[in-house]
């Protein structure tokens, strides 16, 4: 059985103050006209023969209202946030041993539907065939520091066009990452991984011990579920075990894929007007250019005589930024989780 895991915790901070709390990215439309948790959901439906979404206990309700009609017994919630490692190993749990288990990120936009589902099924043929981890590679275009960098070693296996992995390197320096953009043996990791179940439970076992005996106690007794969470450690499964295992496989993707990280991947991906303008609400322009502007709220907002800037506006708050520098909104949440 194919059994896809969302992992649908996060909280999209460097989207504020669209993505918040209450409402965090996945549950909002960029660039389409779904939200991101429909459109993993659509995407997974494609060739998974079961769906589970991993989640918190405070996101369960919008699942009520976003997906009415997934079923709530696949929705898992981690009583804690802890990071992608613990809840990957919660939705494998939910497998058996001969089980492929593809893990996908709740929040991508991915173009390309055919070359997508081609690149899932080379990426689930290899992970029935061997006790690999199969990562899905995305050739870079800038030293984005963001994401992972996957170097590639040897072809692994010319017909689905997989090469091996010498080293899985989470979120470098932006010097180092300069290095693997003009080196070319290295693309970024599109966060989608296949695996069997028993190679993912391997995995665990090596890499991750407190983990793998932590799910051990929940699944003989589900109900310490809280209890055995609450000591958890918090470690991404990028760092946990993908930096550390030496059974990893890279499909290069050729399709579209924008993880919707930040205000300038929206502005990348929603399309732009006659002066290279993304234009969402109510505004007032004159003489901008290349810019996003978002406005959910009833305001009337003038702009004048402005370039490469984020307008963001909504009931919880103003964004003003340059394009270019939208990572550091992250400063910005931070600061107001400080003030709450
Ligand atoms: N259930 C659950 N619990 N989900 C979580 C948790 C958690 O505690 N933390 C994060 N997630 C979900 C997010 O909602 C998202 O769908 C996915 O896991 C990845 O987490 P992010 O926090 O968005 O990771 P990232 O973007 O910093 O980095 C990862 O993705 C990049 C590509 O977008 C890494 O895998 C990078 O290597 C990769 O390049
Ligand atoms: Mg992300």
């Amino acid at each position: 059985m194919i059994i896809a895991v969302i992992m649908a915790g996060g909280i999209g901070e460097r989207l504020w103050p669209l993505s918040t709390r209450k409402k965090p990215k996945q549950f909002h439309i960029f660039g389409a006209e779904k939200t991101l948790i429909e459109l993993t959901v659509e995407r997974a439906q494609a060739f998974a023969d079961k769906i589970y979404i991993v989640t918190t206990r405070e996101q369960k309700a919008l699942f009520t209202n976003y997906l009415p009609n997934f079923p709530q017994q696949n929705i898992l919630i981690e009583p804690f946030r802890r990071n992608t490692a613990p809840a990957i190993a919660l939705g494998c749990l939910h497998a058996s041993d001969e089980d492929i288990i593809v893990v996908l990120p709740s929040d991508h936009i991915i173009r390309d539907k055919e070359t997508f589902e081609r690149t899932m099924n080379s990426a689930i043929k290899e992970a029935s065939k061997n006790n690999i981890l199969v990562t899905i590679g995305i050739t870079p275009n800038s030293p984005h520091t963001g994401y992972g960098y996957i170097e590639r070693g040897e072809t692994f296996n010319s017909e689905t066009g997989s090469f091996t992995v010498k080293k899985f390197h989470e979120k470098p320096s932006f010097d180092v990452a300069q290095r693997y953009v003009k080196d070319g043996r290295f693309y970024w990791n599109s966060g989608m991984f296949v695996w069997k179940k028993s190679s993912f439970d391997k995995a665990l076992a090596s890499h991750l011990k407190d983990i793998n005996s932590a799910m051990k106690e929940i699944k003989n007794d589900y109900s310490k579920l809280e209890s055995v969470y609450k000591g958890m450690p918090n470690i991404s499964v990028d760092y946990g075990i993908m930096e550390k295992a030496d059974n990893v496989i890279v499909i290069p993707a050729n399709f579209y894929w924008n993880d919707v990280g930040s205000w300038d991947s929206v502005y990348d991906l929603e399309e732009k007007d006659e002066n290279g303008n993304v234009v969402k609400g109510n505004f007032i322009l004159h003489n901008v250019r290349n810019s996003l502007l978002v406005n959910t709220t009833q305001r009337n907002i003038g702009i004048s005589h402005v370039e490469d800037m984020i307008v963001v506006v909504s009931n919880e708050g103003t964004l003003l930024c340059h394009r270019g520098e939208t990572q550091y909104v992250r400063e910005i949440t931070k600061r107001l989780e400080e003030k709450a």
